[in-house]
């Protein structure tokens, strides 16, 4: 189902937890909403369902504006956090539930809950009770019981926010194919970043009630369009007075700007290692921690503090290694605008390599 958001507004009293919030989804595509709690994530996915009626703004589902529309005819199924199960009933009766309240015949109903009982790898459990299966075998009856009616929109809400690291992360990439194969139009909301980016085709970064960004994970990630999507995403030093530092010296005609540099922008080593020395700052090693698959290393130019990594491939560094230090770019912000500074000493800028 295309879905479309123009001018989206909830208030609740005198506090606006959703502003102004448009945006266009196409059909079949998985979408990840992302930003910190509080953000206003709950409440735009309440009135997509119609649980909530927006102050204003309006919802368009398929070309059809559905603000009036009650949340049983918008075609919408749910996987919410605390929307639980029902206890007393079994897995084959809560996924039957939504088809039952359609008064669908009872072998329609009984082929629809048997292909997703398949299609979920819950084949056998037809017959347990909720207290009987994992949290994770929780979640997937909740995710048959949402598609069972053959909804045109999918709405999670942090649906694995109460489950363990290890299943958690099981269940995301297990989530990801299932809605691809089922090719329902989907959104996701999670407050972690490493969720969103893994799972969702394109990224909505929410933030005190305001669309921030939207894009793929990577556009999000290499072109930040404001200050806090910058913050949030990724691992990142803020530096004050940019212009101190190599190859950066232009910054200085623009007082109070300060700069974001993430670590992949930074690359370290014996002065030998570099192609381009002119382009390189004098740094000194701080701190080194092993990470499993590299080194984190903290490193001091100037008084300035940096964060990087290293290969475990190199030359081990040690705290208190002189070493050199290029930077070869910086993510600069002050209160109008935001834009990317590539490091002027070098003759050509190498592309950003994660
Ligand atoms: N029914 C409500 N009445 C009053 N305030 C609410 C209500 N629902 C949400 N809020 C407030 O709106 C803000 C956004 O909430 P929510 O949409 O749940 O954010 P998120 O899901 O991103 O954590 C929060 O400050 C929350 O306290
Ligand atoms: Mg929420």
């Amino acid at each position: 189902m295309h879905i479309e958001v123009r001018g989206l507004n909830k208030q609740f009293g005198d506090f606006q937890a959703v502003r102004d919030v448009s945006f266009d989804i196409e059909k079949g595509r998985l979408i990840g909403l992302l930003g910190p709690s509080g953000g206003g994530k709950t409440s735009i996915l309440r009135m997509l369902a119609g649980l909530e009626q927006p102050s204003s703004g309006d919802i368009v589902f398929h070309g059809k504006r559905v603000n009036d529309l009650p949340p049983q005819e918008r075609g919408i199924g749910f996987v919410f956090q605390n929307y639980a199960l029902f206890k007393h009933m079994t897995v084959y009766d809560n996924i039957a539930f939504g088809l039952k309240v359609k008064k669908q015949s009872k072998e329609a109903i009984r082929e629809r809950v048997m292909t997703l009982v398949e299609l979920t790898g819950l084949k056998g459990f037809e017959h347990r009770l909720p207290h009987q299966l994992s949290g994770g075998q929780r979640q997937r009856v909740a995710f048959a019981r949402a598609l069972a009616p053959e909804p045109q929109l999918l709405l999670l809400d942090e649906p694995f926010a109460a489950i363990d690291a290890k299943i958690r992360s099981e269940l995301r990439t297990w989530l990801k194919e299932m809605i691809e194969r089922v090719g329902i139009t989907s959104i996701f909301v999670t407050h972690d970043q490493d969720e969103a980016i893994e799972v969702a085709d394109e990224i909505m970064i929410i933030n005190k009630g305001r669309l921030e960004q939207k894009g793929s994970p990577w556009d999000i990630y290499k072109s930040p369009q404001t200050q806090f999507v910058a913050s949030f995403i990724g691992e990142s030093t803020i530096v004050s007075q940019v212009e101190r530092l190599k190859g950066f010296e232009e910054a200085s005609a623009w007082p109070g700007t300060q700069a974001l540099i993430r670590p992949e922008y930074i690359e370290i080593g014996k002065q030998s290692e570099f192609r381009i020395a002119s382009a390189t700052a004098r740094g000194t090693v701080k701190h080194v921690h092993f990470r499993g698959s590299e080194w984190m290393i903290e490193v001091e130019v100037g008084d300035i503090k940096l964060i990087t990594y290293r290969s475990l491939e190199k030359d081990v560094l040690k705290p208190g290694d002189e070493i050199s230090v290029l930077i070869h770019r910086a993510y600069l912000f002050n209160d109008n605008d935001t834009w990317i500074m590539e490091n002027k000493l070098k003759e050509d800028p190498m592309p950003i390599h994660i």
